[in-house]
């Protein structure tokens, strides 16, 4: 097995890290105090192609491979978690579904000018009563001649106070479950298509979410994406590469909280000597070390997979399940570091706790993680 990087994948990493040296670490803790969305971040995101990296250049991406999209989110999320996770929103589950299931004329209209950063998409699954459990969707499209009107809500919808289109899901066979789901393109200022103000939350503060209200919202029978009833594989297929995102975005989390102790651990004096100097210290830094080694291996596996064709879907849920819950230990452990320190809003180690959290429950929580596993397991 080799894990030298190619001279590209070398290149964005680096480019990534800069990013992250120069706008994101300076700015990142006021984004979250204020709640603020990071409009420049946003910008750089777009000049630097980094909001569609492994669509085809041909559609206004960067046509690289999903091992280079990976680390470029563990870069940016490394430097802002909330940048991150807006970053794996546009390419994973927006675009991707696009350019995997959208006719020529969807992918010219709802792709190209996503993936090059002009505007930003977001996905519409979740909803009050239907979590975890997807296929439990209550809003409903009725087809109605050309067009189907559809009546529903979604909810913690990331970027949905920014976004100018959505892949919605919605029921077209209520009878019919899972199977009676279909996905569709949706400009966000289409007539009866409502959004509240957004969500307050105990962090990402700054990747603004919202919930979406629709009124007789009238979608054109040519912007279904895939099949009628299709779109619970749509929605299934797109939750593999969301899950390498997240993944990469509990990684680069953790590594800043590790490199950040490692600094204090130096700085930082106790009974004569550094911090770092006492075993106790030390014995941290090496398991949080060890760990995100660990989660890395695992989403560079998935994102590999994804390169290669293969159907991901257990080794993406591998690589989300263990990169998050190892986020959450870890950046815990940055903060014990940091001491009394570590709970103060004057330094990131608590920030770090707060956005690490929300990996273990977005795109499907630990629980649904273990659920793919487990069944897929159970089945061989
Ligand atoms: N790819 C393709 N097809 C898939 C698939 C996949 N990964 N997973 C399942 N399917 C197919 C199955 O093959 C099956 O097809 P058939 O009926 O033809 O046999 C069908 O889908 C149903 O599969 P299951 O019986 O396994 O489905 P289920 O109802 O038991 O649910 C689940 C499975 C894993 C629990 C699923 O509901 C799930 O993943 N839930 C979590 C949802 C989630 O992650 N939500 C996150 C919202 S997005 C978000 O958080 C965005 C954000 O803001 C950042």
């Amino acid at each position: 097995m080799n894990f030298e990087l190619t001279e590209v994948q070398r290149e964005i990493q680096k480019m990534c890290r800069d990013l992250a040296a120069r706008e994101l670490i300076p700015n990142a803790r006021r984004w979250d105090e204020t709640h603020e969305w990071p409009s420049a971040a946003v910008k750089k995101l777009a000049e630097l192609s980094l909001l569609g990296v492994a669509v085809p250049e041909a559609l206004g991406g960067a046509g690289l491979d999903n091992l280079s999209y990976a680390l470029a989110v563990e870069e940016v999320s490394r430097g802002c978690a909330s940048t991150g996770v807006i970053m794996s929103v546009n390419n994973s589950l927006y675009c991707d579904p696009i350019a995997k299931y959208g006719t020529d004329e969807q992918k010219r209209e709802f792709l190209v000018p996503f993936a090059r950063g002009e505007r930003l998409g977001c996905f519409g699954l979740t909803e009050p009563e239907a979590g975890s459990d997807a296929a439990a969707q209550k809003t409903t499209a009725v087809k109605k001649g050309d067009q189907y009107v559809i009546n529903g809500s979604k909810n913690w919808i990331t970027c949905g106070p920014r976004a100018a289109a959505m892949v919605l899901f919605a029921m077209t066979d209520k009878a019919a479950g899972h199977k009676g789901i279909s996905a569709f393109l949706v400009p966000t200022d289409s007539p009866g298509f409502n959004r509240a103000p957004p969500d307050r939350k105990m962090g990402i503060s700054a990747a603004l979410s919202c919930s979406m209200y629709f009124e007789d919202l009238k979608v054109p029978v040519s912007r279904r994406l895939g099949a009628e009833g299709d779109g619970f594989k749509v929605a299934m297929s797109t939750l593999d590469g969301g899950r390498i995102g997240i993944a990469a975005q509990a990684v680069g989390i953790a590594r800043a909280s590790l490199e950040e102790a490692l600094a204090y651990s130096a700085e930082r004096r106790t009974f004569g000597k550094p911090i770092r100097d006492h075993q106790a210290i030390q014995f941290m830094l090496a398991d949080m070390a060890t760990e995100i080694d660990a989660a890395r291996l695992l989403l560079w596996k998935a994102a590999l997979l994804k390169d290669q064709g293969a159907r991901h879907s257990v080794e993406s849920s591998m690589a989300k399940l263990y990169a998050s819950e190892m986020a959450s230990r870890v950046t815990n452990k940055g903060l014990q570091i940091h001491g009394g320190m570590g709970y103060s809003k004057e330094l990131d180690a608590e920030r770090h706790v707060r956005d690490a959290r929300i990996t273990e429950i977005y795109e499907g929580t630990s629980e649904i993680q273990r659920i793919v596993i487990s069944n897929t397991l159970m089945k061989d």
